[in-house]
C-alpha cells in the first residue's frame, strides 16, 4: 500500500513506523503536519491508500479525513481521549496504559478503532515509556490495523469515551517540597521529561527539572539541596532525597537543558559532594561482572556524550580491561546506547568550535581504545537506539548486537553536513563493504535493526521483551566466552588488526577524519554551527526534507506531475 505518515515531527516513533513498514513492504512517505494546506498537497502528491499519524499535536483536516482513511495513534487506552495522555497515567500512577489507533474524525480521539494494546506501566520518564512501551505497542496496534484495512472487510468500532482530559498545566505537576515524598516528586517530574519539564524554584530561579533519580542514603530539609555530584544535584523530600540531572532556565544565557550544576554553578558552594558513579553518587556509568563476562552500562541522559562523560567512560572502560574476564559488553543505556557528541553542552560552552574539537577527540579516544583491545572480545549491545557519531562508535567493538526495535541513524549530515569522525570511515567500508557504506553515509534515513544487520552495520538481532535484552545479551556474552572458540577469535582479531595497521594506521584514518571535521568546526561554512544551534533550541522545520517526503522528490515523480 502507498502509506502516508502525517506527523508533527519525525520523532522516535515516527521513524520506527517510517521503518516498520517500509519492512512491510508499504510504500511510505512523510509529510510534517505544517498547515492544512501544506497537508492537502501532500495527500494530492503522495495518493495515499492510508494517511497513518504517529504523533500529531492538532486535528487532521476535514478534507483530509473525508478523503482518505486517516489512523491516529492515541497513546492511551480505547475510550481515553486528550493531548497528555501519558502524563496523566504517570501523575495519577495507572497500573496498565495502552495505544489505540482509531480513525479521525470531526471530534478529536472518539473515532472507531481499528487496533489496540495495552502495557503494564512502569516507573520511567515519560519519554522513556513512549520510546519503550508505546512504541512497542504502536507498531503491534499499527500493524494490525493495516492489515485489517487492507483485508477490506473490518468493520471499525466506536469506543464508549470518556470526556477529553485537558493538557497538564504545570500546576498538575508542581512540586511540594514540604510535603512530598521521593516517589510523588519522582513521578511529577518524569511525567514531564522529556518535555516540558517541571517549573520550580531554585535559588530563587524559575528552572523546568528534568532526569531525576532517587538519591539512596541522602536527606535533609524537605527542597534543600543536599548534595552534588558530577552533572547532577540532590534536593531533600520528605522522606530522602532526589537527584536532578538536567535542568532548564528559559531566562537564561543557553535557555535549553544543561547539566544542573553547570546552571547553578554560582549557588552551589559549600554543597558537600559525592563521587560521581559511586555508591552516593549521580550514576551514570555502572561496571558489573558475570563470570568471564564483563558487563559496562554508561547511560547518559539523551545519550549525549560530553567530552567528561567520554573521559569518564574511557577511564572505565580501561579499568574493566584489567579484569581477568574475556568479553566486554557494552551495554550503553536504557533509553539510548548512544547519539554522539552532547550538542547542548557544545553549545553552551565560550567556544562551541573548541569544544566540538575536544568532544570529537574524546569520543575517538573511546572509539579507538574499543578497536585496539587485544585483550577481549567486545560487544556493543543496543537496548535503545543511536544516532549519528553514536552508531559508529558501536562498530567500534568486534560485535554490534540489537533489539529488534532499535532504530539507527547513521549519518551526520543533518547535523550541518558534518563529516563526522569516530573512525568511521576506517569501521564502515571494513564492516559493510564500500558501496554499502556510501550509501549509508549518503542515506540520511533512519534504519531498523535487520536492516543495519543486512547492510553489515551490525552482527545479530536479539528478538524478544525489550526488558529481557540484557539477560539474552548475557547468554550470548556467556557463549562467546567458551573456550576453545573464544581464543581463536581473539587470535584472528589481533591478526586483522595488525594487518589493517600496516595496511593504513588507524592513526590516518583519525587524522583525516578531524581534518574534515576542523573545517566544519573552524572553517568558512557555518552550517554545522547553524544546525547545532537550531537542534539544542528545537526550532521548527518549515519543511520536510525531501529524502522522507518522497512525494515531494521530482526524482521520483511520473513525468508530467509537479511538487509544488
Ligand atoms: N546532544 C544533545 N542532546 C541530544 C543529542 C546530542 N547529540 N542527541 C539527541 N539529543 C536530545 C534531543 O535534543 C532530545 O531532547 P529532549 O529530551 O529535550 O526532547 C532527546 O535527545 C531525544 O532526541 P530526539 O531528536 O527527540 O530523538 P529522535 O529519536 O527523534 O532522533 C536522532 C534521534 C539521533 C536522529 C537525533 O536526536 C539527532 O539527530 N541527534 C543529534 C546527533 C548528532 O548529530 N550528534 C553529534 C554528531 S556525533
Amino acid at each position: 500500500m502507498r502509506i502516508l505518515l502525517l506527523t508533527h515531527s519525525f520523532n522516535s516513533l515516527a521513524q520506527r513506523m517510517f521503518v516498520e513498514l517500509a519492512a512491510h513492504g508499504h510504500e511510505v512517505t512523510v509529510e510534517f503536519d505544517i498547515n492544512d494546506a501544506v497537508t492537502m498537497e501532500a495527500v494530492r502528491l503522495a495518493e495515499p491508500d492510508l494517511v497513518i499519524a504517529p504523533f500529531l499535536k492538532r486535528p487532521i483536516p476535514e478534507a483530509v479525513w473525508r478523503r482518505v482513511v486517516c489512523l491516529v495513534v492515541h497513546p492511551g487506552p480505547t475510550g481515553d481521549r486528550g493531548p497528555s495522555a501519558l502524563d496523566w497515567a504517570i501523575i495519577e500512577g495507572e497500573k496498565t496504559w495502552g495505544v489505540t489507533v482509531l480513525q479521525a474524525e470531526a471530534e478529536m480521539d472518539a473515532g472507531p478503532v481499528w487496533a489496540w494494546r495495552t502495557f503494564p506501566m512502569r516507573d520511567a520518564a515519560k519519554s522513556s515509556l513512549y520510546r519503550s512501551e508505546v512504541t512497542q505497542a504502536a507498531v503491534a496496534a499499527v500493524h494490525e490495523a493495516v492489515e485489517r484495512f487492507s483485508a477490506g472487510r473490518f468493520v471499525p468500532e466506536r469506543p464508549a469515551v470518556r470526556p477529553q482530559r485537558p493538557a497538564v498545566r504545570q500546576a498538575d505537576r508542581a512540586i511540594d517540597w514540604m510535603h512530598d515524598t521521593t516517589a510523588t516528586v519522582l513521578r511529577k517530574i518524569r511525567s514531564g521529561d522529556g518535555n516540558p519539564g517541571v517549573k520550580d524554584t531554585l535559588f530563587g530561579r524559575t528552572v523546568y527539572l528534568y532526569d531525576a533519580h532517587a538519591a539512596p542514603g541522602l536527606a535533609g530539609n524537605p527542597g534543600t539541596v543536599v548534595a552534588r555530584s558530577a552533572s547532577a544535584i540532590a534536593r531533600a523530600t520528605t522522606d530522602g532525597a532526589v537527584w536532578i540531572g538536567h535542568v532548564r532556565d528559559p531566562a537564561g544565557p543557553h535557555p535549553f537543558k544543561l547539566p544542573a550544576t553547570s546552571v547553578l554553578a554560582g549557588n552551589l558552594a559549600g554543597v558537600p559532594e559525592r563521587e560521581v558513579d559511586g555508591p552516593e553518587g549521580y550514576r551514570e556509568i555502572r561496571y558489573e561482572e558475570h563470570g568471564p563476562v564483563g558487563v559496562l552500562h554508561f547511560d547518559f541522559y539523551n545519550g549525549a556524550m560530553g567530552t567528561e562523560a567520554c573521559r569518564r567512560l574511557q577511564g572505565a572502560y580501561r579499568t574493566a580491561l584489567q579484569r581477568p574476564t574475556k568479553v566486554i559488553v557494552l551495554m550503553g543505556g536504557a533509553e539510548f546506547w548512544s547519539n554522539g557528541m552532547n550538542l547542548n553542552l557544545i553549545e553552551a560552552s565560550p567556544s562551541p568550535a573548541d569544544e566540538s574539537w575536544r568532544n570529537i577527540n574524546a569520543i575517538d579516544d573511546v572509539s579507538e581504545a574499543i578497536i585496539r583491545t587485544e585483550s577481549h572480545l567486545t560487544v556493543a549491545a543496543l537496548r535503545g537506539n543511536a544516532g549519528a557519531g553514536g552508531v559508529f562508535l558501536a562498530r567500534a567493538a568486534d560485535r554490534v548486537w540489537l533489539h529488534e526495535g532499535v532504530v539507527l541513524n547513521p549519518h551526520y549530515k543533518d547535523m550541518g553536513n558534518l563529516y563526522g569522525s569516530e573512525l568511521w570511515s576506517y569501521l564502515l567500508p571494513k564492516r559493510a563493504g564500500h558501496e554499502a557504506a556510501n550509501r549509508v553515509v549518503q542515506a540520511r534515513l533512519p534504519m531498523g535493526a535487520r536492516e543495519a544487520v543486512s547492510l553489515g552495520l551490525a552482527d545479530e538481532v536479539l528478538d524478544g521483551d525489550r526488558a529481557e535484552f540484557p539477560v539474552r545479551v548475557g547468554e550470548e556474552a556467556q557463549a562467546l566466552a567458551d573456550e576453545p572458540e573464544w581464543s581463536k577469535l581473539v587470535i584472528a582479531k589481533r591478526r586483522a588488526r595488525a594487518a589493517d595497521e600496516a595496511d593504513k594506521p588507524l592513526s590516518r584514518y583519525r587524522a583525516e577524519e578531524l581534518e574534515r571535521m576542523r573545517l566544519n568546526f573552524y572553517g568558512f561554512d557555518q552550517s554545522y554551527h547553524v544546525a547545532r544551534s537550531n537542534f539544542v533550541r528545537k526550532v521548527v522545520k518549515s519543511r520536510t526534507p525531501v529524502t522522507i517526503a518522497r512525494h515531494r522528490d521530482r526524482r521520483l515523480q511520473p513525468a508530467g506531475r509537479k511538487a509544488s
